[in-house]
């Protein structure tokens, strides 16, 4: 049902003959899934869209676990297992999509919308991912999985791996990561090896790993990863009702999501099911910005991998594996690759918990993204933009609670935004246990 072509030179594989690494063996690029069926299939023999559309829907009120899951449920576009029956399930996908009132407000903008990935089931976009690899991994018989993370992918491979009775490995940034993430991966009985070495050092040593020992590495270079991520553009495109929105925004890091969030809206488009793709835009971290830097200094032809600092620790990587990817689907789509400085990011955390949601520091890079989009004209106030959120706000408490007690930024960081900032902390306070006390304190906060 599925090969694997190489993004590089084009070479097809077998999905059984990718190396351990998946780096392709005549060009060392990565390889993409793909379905040969779908172009050969002509005329009828096509998948029909509205047949297709349908039933995903129908899905929606079955009894049958899989289809309760918001990645199986769109199974006819991710043939990847020779059974389903083998698909390891934590009832992922299907997450809600807000709408942001008072931004879109603030920015002159009539439909800003969120698509929360953070209400997945270990609380991050990488659970879609994590059903489809390591799915594939348990089919072909693997013992044991494995990861380098900055946190949200060790905790969803070790909840998957537990699911399916398979032993994980979980190499993290020592000291970089945040607690909410590290205390997952030991839930879930992850072996998790904390290494004196950023993302990018913990990646290189697993690919030295796998080559040598029979583990199923489960990073975002496995291409079966990006078949998993890239089913929220089918929830998005069903929710606007196959009328995909103008923008979509998201944050990047490894920039695996990008690149599968764009393939699921190719695939779309390519299959009939939309007659077109959102502009996919990619934010980034202004101290881990290569690909923002790559596209200002030679139009994405050319990544200098470079050493990453952010607070934004999920997104704190400097040489991310799938440039090449994202860059496709920011430039076939029409869209930008931006950076925010820190304080931005604070800020636009901040406004995003204010109406209630709640993200991680790297979702909320998408909104400041934005805000520096309209700016510059780039979104016009008819169009419909949808950020795409990508983890929960109690992954990283700390940052939160650092930013309403004012310890977050340092003076220099927070230089010219003092009273937005402050005008958005709530911090804590310690109150008298009596009710003249606590009254004090409401007035307090109305001033
Ligand atoms: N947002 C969050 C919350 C993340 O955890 C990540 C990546 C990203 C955005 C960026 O996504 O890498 O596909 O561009 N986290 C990875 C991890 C690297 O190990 O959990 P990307």
């Amino acid at each position: 049902m599925h090969q694997l072509r190489c993004f590089g030179c084009g070479a097809r594989i077998a999905g059984g003959d990718a190396r351990p690494d998946f780096r392709c063996a005549v060009c060392g690029e990565l390889f993409e899934v793909e379905y040969p069926g779908w172009v050969e299939r002509k005329g009828p023999e096509r998948p029909n869209p509205g047949a297709l559309k349908w039933l995903w829907r129908e899905r929606r009120s079955s009894s049958e676990a899989l289809d309760h899951s918001g990645v199986w449920r769109f199974r006819e576009l991710l043939p990847i297992l020779d059974n389903f029956g083998d698909a390891v399930n934590l009832f992922e996908g299907n997450t809600p999509l807000y709408r942001l009132t008072r931004a879109a407000k603030r920015l002159g903008i009539d439909q800003l919308y969120a698509k929360h990935q953070g209400m997945n089931p270990t609380g991050s976009f990488k659970d879609t991912g994590m059903t489809a690899a390591l799915s594939v991994a348990k089919e072909r018989g693997f013992e044991w999985v494995a990861c380098a993370s900055t946190g949200n992918t060790s905790a969803a491979m070790a909840a998957y791996a537990a699911r399916a009775g398979l032993k994980s490995l979980v190499l993290i940034p020592d000291g970089k990561i945040a607690w909410g993430k590290l205390s997952q991966a030991m839930d879930y009985g992850a072996v998790t090896c904390q290494l004196k070495a950023d993302f990018d050092g913990c990646l290189t040593l697993l690919t030295q790993i796998v080559n040598e020992a029979p583990i199923y590495l489960l990073n975002s270079v496995n291409p079966y990863r990006l078949e998993g991520q890239k089913t929220p553009a089918f929830e998005i495109a069903e929710a606007f009702d196959w009328n995909v929105p103008d923008h979509l925004i998201v944050p990047g890091g490894n920039l695996g999501n990008s690149s599968a969030l764009g393939k699921g809206f190719r695939e779309l488009r390519e299959l009939g099911l939309t007659a077109r793709m959102p502009k996919i835009s990619v934010i980034q971290a202004a101290g881990a910005n290569p690909l923002a830097r790559c596209f200002r200094e030679n139009q994405a032809t050319v990544l200098e991998p470079m050493e990453a600092h952010t607070r934004a620790t999920a997104i704190r990587i400097g040489n991310p594996a799938s440039w090449r990817k994202a860059a496709r689907a920011i430039q076939e789509t029409g869209g930008w690759c931006l950076d925010v400085t820190e304080a931005e990011i604070a800020i636009a955390k901040a406004e995003i918990g204010a109406e209630g949601l709640g993200c991680e520091p790297a979702s909320a890079v998408t909104l400041a993204g934005l805000k520096k989009l309209r700016a510059e004209g780039k979104i016009r106030s008819n169009e419909t933009v949808v950020l795409v959120l990508t983890g929960h706000t109690l992954k990283d408490a700390d940052y939160t609670i650092d930013f309403h007690r004012g310890t977050l930024l340092d003076a220099e960081e927070a230089a010219g935004r003092e009273a937005e900032i402050a005008a958005l902390q709530r911090n804590a306070q310690v109150v008298e246990a009596n009710p003249a006390a606590v009254l004090a304190a409401m007035k307090d906060s109305a001033r």
